[in-house]
Parts: C-alpha cells; sequence; structure tokens
C-alpha cells in the first residue's frame, strides 16, 4: 500500500511522542511530574515534523535528526510553560488543560521551563553520530541556541511584553512575530537542510520558507485567538488581527504560505510535505465563511 502523506506525518509524530515520552521517563517528584505534563499533553509537534520534513528531502536518516526535533520540541515547550506564567501572559489553560504554574505553582512552572531547556541541549549534545559527524552537530546546536535565545524566540518574547499597541509599528510587530514564532520555527527547517548538507541556494529557500511559515502560523495564531482577547480583561496582547485588521491579516495569512510555497518551487525542492505543512495553516472553511 503506497504511504499517504497523512500517515507518513502520523508515524512521524508517533515516533516524536514515544521519543519525547522516553526522554521524560523516570523520576516522581512534582518537577518531574510537571515536566512530562508540560510535554505531553497533546502539542502538534509542528516544529520536529517540519524539521523531519526538511530533513528527508536532503536524504537524513530518521534517527540522525530525531534528537535535534526533540531538542527543537523541548525548547518550545518551556517557552510555552513561561510564556504562560503570571508575570508573562498570565494564561491558566493551554491544550485543554490547566497550565503548569495552575497545576504545580509558579515556582515549579519556572523550574519545569529551566530543566526543559537544559534537557533539550542535553539530549543534543548527546547524539551519537562519530567524530566525521561532530562540527554538523555544533553547528546544528549552534542554530537552535540562537534561534531560541536573545536574537531569536527570547528576542521575540522581550518585544511582546514590552509592546503598547498604540505605539506599534508594522515593523515591530512583524520583527516580534518573525522571532519569537519564526525564530524556532525557521531553525527547525534550517536544521533539517544542515544536517542533509543542503547547498546554499537550498538553505537560503528553506529560510525564507521558514520565515514565511512563522509569519503565517503567528497571524493564524491571533485571528483565531482574535475575539477571544477582545473580551479578556487585560491589556491588550500584540495581535495582527488587531493591528491590521481581521480581513488583512487573512490575506496576509494566504500570502505568507504562498510564498512560502513560491520560494520551494523557485528552488526546484518538490517536497509534498513541506507544501502539506504550509497548507494546514490555512484557515479552516468555517473561520472563512465567518465573517
Ligand atoms: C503555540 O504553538 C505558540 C505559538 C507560537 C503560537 P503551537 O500551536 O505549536 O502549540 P502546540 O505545541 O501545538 O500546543
Ligand atoms: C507564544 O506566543 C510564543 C512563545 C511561547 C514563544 P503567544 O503568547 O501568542 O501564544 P499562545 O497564544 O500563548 O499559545
Ligand atoms: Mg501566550
Amino acid at each position: 500500500m503506497p504511504m499517504t502523506i497523512d500517515n507518513l506525518l502520523r508515524d512521524h509524530k508517533q515516533m516524536i511522542e514515544e521519543a519525547l515520552e522516553r526522554l521524560l521517563s523516570g523520576g516522581s517528584t512534582p518537577l518531574h511530574l510537571a515536566m512530562r505534563s508540560a510535554v505531553l499533553s497533546g502539542g502538534k509537534r509542528y516544529r520536529p515534523l517540519l524539521m523531519i520534513a526538511a530533513g528527508e528531502y536532503f536524504h537524513v536518516p530518521l534517527d540522525r535528526i530525531l534528537p535535534f526535533a526533540c531538542g527543537l520540541e523541548l525548547i518550545h515547550n518551556y517557552s510555552l510553560v513561561h510564556d504562560d506564567l503570571p508575570c508573562m501572559d498570565d494564561d491558566d489553560m493551554r491544550r485543554g488543560r490547566p497550565t503548569v504554574h495552575r497545576a504545580y505553582g509558579e515556582d515549579i512552572a519556572l523550574l519545569t521551563g529551566d530543566a526543559l531547556l537544559s534537557l533539550a541541549f542535553e539530549v543534543m549534545a548527546d547524539a551519537s553520530g562519530g567524530p566525521e559527524f561532530l562540527p554538523q552537530k555544533v553547528r546544528t546546536i549552534q542554530e537552535i541556541s540562537r534561534f531560541s535565545g536573545a536574537k531569536g524566540m527570547i528576542g521575540g518574547q522581550f518585544l511582546d511584553i514590552r509592546y503598547i499597541p498604540e505605539e506599534a509599528t508594522e515593523e515591530l510587530l512583524l520583527e516580534l512575530m518573525a522571532k519569537k514564532t519564526g525564530g524556532l520555527i525557521t531553525a527547525a527547517v534550517r536544521v533539517g537542510g544542515i544536517l542533509g548538507d543542503a547547498p546554499e541556494a537550498g538553505l537560503r529557500a528553506l529560510t525564507t520558507y521558514g520565515e514565511n511559515i512563522g509569519l503565517a502560523f503567528q497571524t493564524r495564531d491571533d485571528i483565531l485567538d482574535y475575539r477571544q482577547d477582545e473580551s479578556k480583561d487585560r491589556p491588550f496582547r500584540p495581535n495582527a488581527a488587531h493591528f491590521f485588521g481581521l480581513e488583512q491579516a487573512k490575506t496576509r495569512l494566504n500570502q505568507y504560505i504562498d510564498r512560502a510555497q513560491i520560494v520551494l518551487c523557485d528552488a526546484g525542492i518538490q517536497s509534498e510535505s513541506l507544501v502539506y505543512h504550509a497548507n494546514c495553516l490555512r484557515l479552516p472553511e468555517a473561520e472563512k465563511r465567518d465573517e
């Protein structure tokens, strides 16, 4: 039976889940329980799936990608635990469950994030592959560090907490989105390319694809959050639908997705999975009809 894209993604997702479960097994303190609850709670695993899709295109064996796919997903999950804290977005629910600080307390939530971040780098540093793999491994860890830190995701979170809607410019909002969400997403596709020794032009195309997918991802999240956010009794968070207006945000979302796909096409990268991951970000029909 031919492997459909849905089956392929289901298999990859299961492999990621099992690897994350293995990494988080052992230990029964509230810290360990909180780490498990933060990660093993139904995430879409979008970033590791993207990394695998990019890597597969460049013929990287799955077992070579897996430690980095898990590392990036652990970093994403740590960022969510901290993002939900009262001093950040102060959210009570995540993935349909109480947030980690709601379930375990703020102190444990802080440590949970710290521990997940450290575990991510331990897992990546432990990736096996022999001495000839070392330079590539170092480059991969450098990439992930750079896109996760103050120049990437954390830099975006900083712009997010300092955001003042009345003073915001388009440039600032796009920088914020590109860093806080685009950082890890761009890292995911680049790492797939780096592990596969992609040529420079291929890596450039993957980067532009990742940047556009990152903007699309956050624009979509903002559109879906928009009405909900408006009714919340708290300062208005940065939101592309609020800034551009709902209709323009929807147009921009489609443009980012189209651009991501065009850049792959122009570079001759014929990856059904990467096209699929971009298309996943299109709004559901019901949401489109709603307006
Ligand atoms: C949520 O990311 C945070 C944003 C960057 C918008 P995801 O939508 O990927 O969250 P999970 O991991 O699937 O829950
Ligand atoms: C979360 O962004 C981004 C990071 C954790 C880096 P948001 O605050 O917009 O996402 P949600 O709505 O909490 O998932
Ligand atoms: Mg948030």
